[in-house]
């Protein structure tokens, strides 16, 4: 009687960890590639403001967050492990590629990628733009570092891998997820140096609310993105120069002049108010214009758009403007647009399009 009832206890227990087993397998696979950042920082001591960004492995995040478990099935590359300042044209194509081959398996149903917040509106943008699937792509950082009071870190990192898991993200390009907002890539722009709410979108609004692993979804972007992108990387070894110039009352035009000599393919002004700046600053820039350089005209004011011959002649002066892309986004997309061509008509009809 005991030994058929501890046999009857064994099967049961095999019985339920075999429904666990199998409920875990039907969960989404979502990979985190971990580029570093805050949300991989630690501070020398608790407490303390100051930390070094990209301290703690992939491994230490998904640890931090057991939870994930109930979402997916999580699993981690350490990609990089830097401070996002020093994110650069080489770790991008790179990062692309990765995710362009991890998609292309049906080993990944979503990614998520770790990266510090200072250049992830760019990074962001750059893969809305290249990622070459349908399947959901999320930029996750956190602003306080893993060992603060308060870590901001490993909600964001739930709630990143519940979208990157939500078949209703699919189709929507890249999103960059952070207090408790998921943002466009193309739309989302950091407004704050140090608080949570940092990011902000630029003109469009937020792409849905993510409630602790549960979603709500907004109005997809209108611009083309991803499977309908023609910016593809995965062949491409490098990419243009592109700089971008900031205006400021009494700035003088050597900026302009020393990108051109050191080869810049682009140039980018973060212009005052609507893309503009001093007549020195537009004299170069429209000399490099006539030289073959792709100059853009942007706003260093962080919202509304730049439109075509408002204050200044860009039909005269053979300039691009930037529409209602930043200077920093901007930059991408002009880098992305030299791969294809140097007609600045052309490039201007891009950035109506993405
Ligand atoms: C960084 O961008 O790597 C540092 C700042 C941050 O992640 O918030």
């Amino acid at each position: 009687m005991k030994r058929f009832f501890s046999l009857t206890v064994l099967v049961m227990a095999a019985v339920i960890a075999g429904g666990v087993l199998e409920a875990q397998a039907r969960k989404p696979k979502i990979m985190i590639l971990a580029t570093g950042g805050t949300i991989a920082g630690a501070q020398t001591k608790p407490g303390e403001a100051s930390y070094t960004a990209g301290t703690f492995s992939v491994a230490n995040l998904i640890a931090a967050v057991p939870q994930l478990q109930d979402l997916a099935q999580v699993s981690g590359e350490q990609f990089a492990n830097i401070a996002s300042q020093d994110m650069n044209n080489a770790v991008w194509l790179k990062l692309a590629k990765r995710i362009n081959q991890l998609l292309a398996t049906p080993e990944v149903d979503g990614i998520v990628v770790t990266h510090g917040t200072d250049t992830m509106e760019e990074t962001a943008y750059f893969l809305h733009l290249v990622v070459n699937s349908n399947k959901p792509v999320v930029v996750v950082g956190s602003m306080r570092p893993a060992t603060a009071i308060s870590p901001d870190g490993p909600l964001n990192l739930y709630n990143a891998v519940a979208v990157a898991a939500d078949p209703q993200a699919r189709g929507r390009g890249v999103f960059v997820v952070m207090d408790d907002k998921i943002f466009c890539g193309r739309e989302v722009t950091k407004t704050n140096t140090t608080a949570v709410e940092t990011f902000q979108p630029m003109n469009r609004g937020v792409q849905g609310a993510a409630y602790f692993g549960q979603n709500r979804w907004f109005e997809p972007p209108g611009q083309k993105h991803t499977t309908k992108s023609e910016f593809r990387v995965d062949q491409a070894e490098a990419m243009p120069r592109v700089d971008i110039v900031y205006a400021y009352a009494n700035a003088p035009r050597d900026m302009v002049d020393a990108l051109v000599a050191a080869g810049a393919k682009g140039i980018v002004l973060a212009g005052v108010g609507d893309g503009n700046s001093t007549e020195p600053v537009i004299a170069a820039l429209s000399e490099a214009a006539k030289k073959g350089v792709i100059v853009v005209r942007a706003s260093r004011v962080g919202h509304g758009l730049v439109r075509r011959n408002i204050e200044v002649n860009d039909d005269k002066l053979g300039f691009v403007t930037a529409e209602e892309l930043n200077p920093s986004k901007a930059r991408v997309l002009t880098l992305l647009s030299l791969m294809h061509t140097q007609d600045p008509k052309v490039v201007q009809q891009k950035f109506y399009e993405y």
